[in-house]
């Protein structure tokens, strides 16, 4: 079933970069990606950077997209960001859901659904971000909240619609914390977000890209990539290191 699915590396650089660190970055992914193969990498920036990305990354092997979007098409939103503006930029991707924007900007299940809806409505490819807290893990809730994040998306369009999104399983203990997950407990939350899927639509489940994210460097990153449901990463702090990025990149291209 693995073989079908390509693996993803996408760094998100969260409230990182400048101008001038973006350009020594880009270039030096763009150079030690240059003749990679096997796996598809991409970066999403900050949105004031989307210009900057579109000019150095355009005709590389690297895509780029956005970290957030509007649930709305156009309007009187001031500060809000919509699908048709990051389309503008070339965007390919844009991350809804992230654990930060559920946690400090009191996003819920029914607006990252919302938001998954808007970005398709463009033809951007949302990667639809779920996990669950420590606390939730300790008392053994991890499944119930995984589920419970994953059916919120899928009840408002149809499982088919998860057909044209990717899912990110971040567990929030892992996010910054230098724990990962071990490449069988994330193994392990993958199959089950894998078989929820399949029990509505076996083909949608095994096309479906699912990335582990949560302190994924790449020293850690091929164990994870071996995993049969694991089918790339979401990386926060290894993505803004070239090397650790590259890593994490030739890792994704040499596991299957
Ligand atoms: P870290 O890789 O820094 O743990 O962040 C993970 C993450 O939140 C990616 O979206």
């Amino acid at each position: 079933m693995s073989e079908m699915r390509r693996k993803l590396v996408v760094g998100n650089w969260k409230m990182h970069g400048s101008l001038t660190e973006n350009e020594a970055l880009l270039g030096a992914l763009k150079a030690g990606l240059a003749s990679a193969h096997g796996f598809q990498g991409a970066v999403c920036v900050p949105f004031p950077y989307l210009a900057q990305a579109q000019a150095l990354l355009t005709g590389s092997r690297i895509s780029w997209g956005a970290q957030d979007v509007s649930e709305r098409a156009k309007g009187a939103y001031t500060g809000e960001v919509c699908g048709a503006m990051l389309k503008d930029f070339g965007c390919h991707y844009v991350i809804v859901g992230h654990s930060e924007r559920r946690t400090l900007h009191g996003e819920d299940n029914a607006l990252v659904a919302r938001k998954m809806r808007a970005a398709q409505a463009q033809g951007l490819l949302p990667i639809v971000c779920v996990g669950e807290t420590l606390a939730q893990r300790s008392s053994g809730a991890t499944e119930a909240v995984v589920c419970e994040q994953l059916d919120a998306v899928i009840a408002p369009a149809g499982v088919q619609s998860l057909a044209q999104a990717v899912v990110a399983y971040e567990p929030v203990w892992a996010i910054g914390t230098g724990k990962t997950a071990t490449p069988d407990e994330a193994q392990s939350v993958h199959a089950v977000i894998r078989a929820r899927i399949a029990v509505i639509d076996a083909n949608v489940a095994a096309g479906l890209q699912i990335l582990y994210g949560g302190s994924v460097k790449g020293s850690n990153a091929m164990a994870l990539f071996k995993m049969p449901d694991i089918d790339g990463a979401l990386v926060g702090g290894a993505a803004l290191d070239a090397t650790e990025f590259l890593a994490i990149c030739q890792a994704a291209g040499a596991s299957h």
